[in-house]
């Protein structure tokens, strides 16, 4: 049972690899923004305080994700995590090391997904995901294999994120930049980065992943 972090700016494929990992190994997904958005879509009190502050592609408090994933690690007991866009800031990366050792867990690496930023855009401007099973697409780089049907569910409705506009992009680039990154020092100090090349093409990223992770119980 390990728990990782998928560390990398926006765009650089944490969601594509967490859910490889889900699918191959059985792992658990802890994504503070698809919980986000679940969150705006039920139209809980949370979901309306960061509705503004997601479109706007800034960081939403640290009190409010530290709780959601609080209490998802709770209702898995059992299974690895991999945590995807959480931590964001060092005092989330602090309060994880605390949710991990009150559970008795440890953290075994955080991946760090090493991108050149101006693909991100083009990645993310790019990308749409199937309406009623999630399953992620891209124009370019990931298309459905038959146009306009989803590979997995046969669905026709897709859906496009409303912070996945250029200029939000820009402001979300910006945000890892000034409050992201700086936490890589301090997982480095601890041995525990393990660096991939996120610009490979998806199947070699995912190759990356999996020699990191050969060994344990996956
Ligand atoms: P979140 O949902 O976490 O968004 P993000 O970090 O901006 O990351 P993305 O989901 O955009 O990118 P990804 O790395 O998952 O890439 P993907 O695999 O989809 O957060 C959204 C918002 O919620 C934040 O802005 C913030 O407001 C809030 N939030 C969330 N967590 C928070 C926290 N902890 N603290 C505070 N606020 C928080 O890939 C992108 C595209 O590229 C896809 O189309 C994919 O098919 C394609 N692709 C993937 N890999 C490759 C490859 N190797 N080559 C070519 N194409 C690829
Ligand atoms: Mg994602
Ligand atoms: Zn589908």
């Amino acid at each position: 049972m390990q728990n990782i972090i998928l560390l990398g700016p926006p765009g650089a494929g944490k969601g594509t690899q967490a859910a490889r990992l889900v699918a191959k190994c059985g792992m658990i997904q802890l994504s503070t923004g698809d919980m986000l958005r679940e969150a705006r879509a039920s139209g809980s009190p949370i979901g309306g305080k960061v509705k503004a502050i997601m479109d706007a592609g800034e960081l939403v408090s640290d009190a409010i994700v530290t709780a959601l994933i609080g209490e998802r690690l709770d209702s898995c007991a059992g299974c690895g995590a991999i945590f995807d866009g959480f931590p964001r800031t060092r005092p989330q990366a602090e309060a994880l090391d605390l949710l991990l050792a009150e559970r008795g867990r440890n953290l075994d690496h955080v991946i760090e997904l090493a991108v050149d930023e101006e693909a991100l855009v083009e990645r993310i401007t790019g990308r749409f995901t199937c309406a009623k099973c999630g399953t992620g697409y891209h124009d370019s780089f990931r298309p459905t294999k038959a146009p306009g049907v989803c590979d997995v569910c046969g669905s026709t409705e897709f859906k496009r994120r409303p912070d996945d506009k250029e200029a939000t992009v820009r402001t979300r680039l910006q945000e890892y930049r000034a409050k992201t990154a700086p936490i890589l020092p301090f997982y480095d100090a601890r041995g525990l980065v393990r660096r991939v090349d996120g610009m490979a093409p998806i199947d070699e990223v995912a190759a990356q992943i999996d020699a990191i992770l050969v060994g344990a119980a996956f």
